[in-house]
């Protein structure tokens, strides 16, 4: 393979019109300069962080299906900061998880239904849409000090194709502005309709955004992952960029590798995507070429038998991953059928620790033997009626999170280059064009850090 080969301007789909969502996006010019390493070590850094970025973005702090009815809510913990997300009557509306009184914590369950939140510390109550309701001994108060009738301090909430996003700055643009994503590319995927089957919070040791780059390239998929040769283009992604830091890549799936010398034998992995596609491999004629089209047409013909509409979707989406990233920590592995939903939160107090955060997202089946693609990594006997919310599965570093093989090498690598990075004989990454997303990132962050060059 000669080296032009590798440059990767990879184009899904030539013919796509400018405006599809599948469209190739005209290249942004984020130049080629060495972003350092300062950000990935120091909590000095990772202060102005919080105060430059964290508090002032927009974040996904879950999603609408989870709080279906009046009086849903859950908790989105960030950093040192909690904050309720619930339904009232009128609409979706966040607060921080604090008592006016004195400071109290007001819910600590991670989710429920309360119309009225009750401070465990002297019973201050408040209506789920802010106001105060009740204070313990009133008439024992100076009137003055109450006299504002102190309610819960509301925090931004907007909620968008079923997302549910908060920003903690009253003066920040509005999420329309910010997004990045061309609109209507969330909405297509209908993941109001989705349940969250699986909820999972493990604590990797590196920093948040080691994390974020390596689910922003797939570079690594041939070393890393090298079970994946057999059945994704890693050399024929389409990465786009997106205003605002947001980015996208389309990793073709159900072909091999162009690393791979076989591009015809039907292997193992690529038998598995058929059959997930509801194609029968035994009868399958066609070349290791054929399969992400046979893919294609088995998921368009299964949607038509079970009475779902999918003119929304173009052809490659049915086959690929879109992996879609929302700045500052968020990647969307976007599907038909599912969304795989991975956030990467900071750790509370320690730069080299952070949190990787994944709900999987599919749309509920309550036939019982109904079994979710295999790529979906869901453990056997996983609830995919939707009809019960799963509990977040919380580990540790050193636990096995049961993420599944793919998510389990990257959380046994990144910590490597975690302690890499420290050596004083490393002085910044270099990134390559597969890694233009990373670079697109950081030029984003350290707009929003007021880092100038
Ligand atoms: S701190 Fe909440 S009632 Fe006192
Ligand atoms: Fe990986």
């Amino acid at each position: 393979m000669n080296a032009s080969n590798l440059i990767p301007v990879a184009v899904i789909n030539p013919d796509a019109p400018p405006e599809s969502l599948e469209a190739k996006q005209p290249a942004i010019d984020n130049g080629a300069r060495n972003h350092g390493k300062a950000g990935y070590f120091s909590h000095d850094y990772m202060q102005k962080e919080w105060e430059r970025v964290w508090t002032k973005s927009w974040l996904i702090a879950g999603v609408a299906s989870d709080i279906r009815a009046v009086g849903d809510y859950f908790l989105f913990d960030i950093g040192q900061e909690s904050i309720i997300v619930t339904r009232t009557d009128e609409g979706v509306r966040a607060f921080y998880n604090v008592c006016s009184h004195r400071g109290a914590k007001l819910v600590s369950e991670e989710r429920g239904n309360k119309k009225v939140f009750v401070c465990p510390f002297h019973a201050w109550s408040f209506h789920n849409n802010g106001d105060l309701r009740r204070i313990t001994d009133e008439e024992t108060f100076q009137p003055e000090v109450i006299a504002h009738r102190p309610g819960l301090t509301a925090v931004r909430c907007e909620v968008k194709a079923g997302v549910v996003f908060i920003c903690m700055d009253d003066e920040a643009a509005p999420l329309a502005q910010m997004l990045g994503l061309p609109d209507n590319y969330l909405e297509g995927y209908n993941i109001d309709d989705m349940r969250v089957v699986r909820h999972v919070r493990s604590e990797w040791q590196a920093n948040w955004k080691v994390g974020v780059e390596a689910f922003y390239e797939s570079y690594h998929l041939h070393v890393v992952h090298p079970e994946t040769r057999g059945v994704m283009g890693d050399l024929n992604v389409q990465y786009d960029l997106y205003p605002h830091g947001a980015s996208r890549m389309i990793v073709p799936l159900g072909q091999p590798s162009p690393r791979v010398a076989d591009q015809e034998t039907v292997n193992e992995g690529l038998c598995m995507m058929l059959e997930d596609a509801g194609v029968d491999p035994a009868s399958f004629t066609g070349s290791a070429a054929d399969v992400r089209g046979a893919i294609q047409k088995g998921k368009r013909e299964r949607a038509e038998r079970m009475g779902l509409d999918y003119s929304r979707f173009v052809d490659g989406q049915l086959s690929d991953s879109w992996a879609t990233g929302v700045f500052p920590n968020v990647q969307m592995g976007c599907h038909p059928e599912a969304v795989f939903l991975m956030r990467f939160l900071p750790h509370e107090t320690d730069p080299e620790r952070f949190y990787y955060d994944t709900m999987t997202l599919l749309f509920p089946v309550e036939s019982p033997d109904y079994r979710p693609p295999a790529w979906m990594g869901l453990p056997d006997g996983t609830d995919v009626t939707g009809l019960t919310r799963p509990a977040t599965e919380y580990y540790a570093h050193n636990e096995d999170a049961k993420l599944g093989q793919v998510l389990s090498q990257d959380s046994d690598l990144l910590p490597i280059v975690q302690q890499g990075m420290r050596s004083r004989g490393f002085s910044g990454q270099l990134w390559g064009e597969q890694e233009q997303r990373l670079r697109h990132f950081h030029v984003e962050l350290e707009k929003r850090m007021g880092i100038e060059h």
